[in-house]
């Protein structure tokens, strides 16, 4: 008997499909039933394992030696398929090849280095919320929070600050939309966008080039580092590209679900308002709570023990980042019993949202002062936040996102 066929004997085994549209309307029920299963659990539909605890969560991405990504972060396993596109020097690379790159967005993308942007996206923020609030007679604003405040201050703030025209900026949604869909199985999600996929690609390749980026964006900088030497000067599109890949769609989910979080827990914003320097708190927690990226793949490097079975080298790894992030094992606490609560006064470090160890989202600042300058603008004129109907999933195989979050604010 192969030493695969002994594993599977004796570790748990699941039929269940990560990437129906059940289980990603509401992941929650599947995520409870793979950490109760296990610390690893075999998906027998894709011959693929999922980790869903928070430990084993945390030390594998930490353990990029026996889990690599450079074999692909999503379903495809590029040890045996065709990526559709050039993959990503960063998110699909293992060190060494994945270092000089990180260093170069992390110098770039580092809190020192958006200091200059805090009063510019101060004042951004400040626009879109007087905007939406100016002639609210009746003291409320009713809102599509989506649209109106999740999407709008991204899409003023991030592509400008990364230099591209603004002709066409319309493909960037889509864009991500598909390149986060094309990491699950073929189906309905993969092929929503999947026949303008090269379009969109192309047309996102041709931001990167030096000539059309503005003089002194993240991706002028990119390319002085090109300059420098500090990566080769292929991979400075490369670089662009992941900005413009990992940069848009996962700070829309995290606003909208912090703005969701507080509409669920009024008490919660009544705390911010009291002690407004809890808002770097409120994001994290927010992206804790919700887990904008759910899920990446690894493929093990070689046979990992796992208790007392064995993840066999070459095969994919689900980590499930949304799972270990309400995992009890590692949130539930005597202060803090229930791990799907958002609170503030939980201490929310520590969470996988932004993943962990040499990936670690080298954006996360961005996305933090993104967040923090749209809750600065909110706080001071914002009561409550109210929720007027039902809010809708925009599902996808890897984000976690809402198409629409009919919201009230009730103004101070
Ligand atoms: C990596 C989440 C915002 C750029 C990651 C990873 C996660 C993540 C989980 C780890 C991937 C892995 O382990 O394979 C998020 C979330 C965000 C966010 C939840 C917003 C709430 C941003 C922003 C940018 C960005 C604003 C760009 C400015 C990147 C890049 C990587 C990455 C380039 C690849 C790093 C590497 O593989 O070494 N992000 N991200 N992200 N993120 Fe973010």
């Amino acid at each position: 008997m192969s030493s695969a066929l002994t594993d599977l004997a004796v570790l748990p085994t699941s039929d269940a499909d990560p990437f129906s549209l059940e289980n990603l309307t509401d992941p929650l029920p599947l995520h409870a039933a793979l950490r109760d299963a296990g610390p690893v659990v075999h998906l027998s539909r894709y011959d693929a394992y999922a980790m869903a605890r928070y430990d084993e969560v945390h030390d594998s991405l930490r353990n990029w030696q026996d889990f690599e990504s450079s074999s692909g972060v999503g379903l495809p396993n590029f040890r045996h398929e065709k990526p559709w596109w050039t993959p990503s020097v960063l998110l699909e690379a293992d060190p060494p090849r994945h270092d000089a790159p990180y260093r170069v967005l992390k110098d770039i993308l580092s809190p020192r280095a958006l200091r200059r942007l805090r009063e510019r996206w101060a004042a951004d923020a400040d626009g879109i919320v007087n905007a939406l609030v100016a002639g609210a007679g009746s003291g409320t604003v009713d809102l599509d929070a989506v649209p109106d405040l999740a999407e709008a201050f991204p899409l003023r703030v991030f592509p400008d600050e990364v230099g591209i025209p603004s002709e066409g900026r319309e493909n960037l949604l889509p864009y991500g939309d598909h390149q986060f869909n094309a990491l699950g199985p073929p189906g309905e999600l993969k092929d929503r966008h999947a026949a303008r996929a090269q379009e969109l690609l192309a047309w996102v390749m041709a931001q990167t080039s030096r000539d059309v980026l503005s003089a002194d964006g993240f991706g002028a900088q990119v390319w002085a580092a090109a300059d420098r030497g500090e990566i080769l000067p292929e991979h400075a599109p490369m670089l662009v590209r992941a900005l413009l890949s990992a940069g848009l769609d996962t700070t829309i989910s995290g606003i909208a679900a912090v703005l969701n979080a507080f509409a669920l827990h009024p008490d919660q914003w009544q705390r911010l308002r009291a002690e407004p320097e809890l808002i770097r708190v409120a994001f994290d927690e927010a992206v804790r709570w919700e887990s904008p990226v759910q899920t990446f793949f690894r493929v093990a490097t070689r046979d990992v023990s796992a208790g007392a079975a064995v993840v066999p080298e070459g095969h994919k790894i689900l980590m499930f980042l949304g799972s270990a992030n309400r995992d009890p094992r590692r949130w539930s606490t005597p202060e803090h019993p229930d791990p799907d609560a958002f609170d503030l006064t939980r201490d929310p470090s520590g969470h996988v949202g932004f993943g962990m160890g040499v990936h670690h989202c080298v954006g996360q600042h961005v996305a933090r002062l993104e967040a923090q300058s749209l809750l600065t603008a909110l706080l001071p004129r914002v009561e409550r936040i109210e929720l007027t109907g039902e809010p809708r999933r925009h599902l996808n195989n890897t984000l976690r996102m809402w198409e629409s979050l009919p919201l009230r604010l009730h103004l101070a």
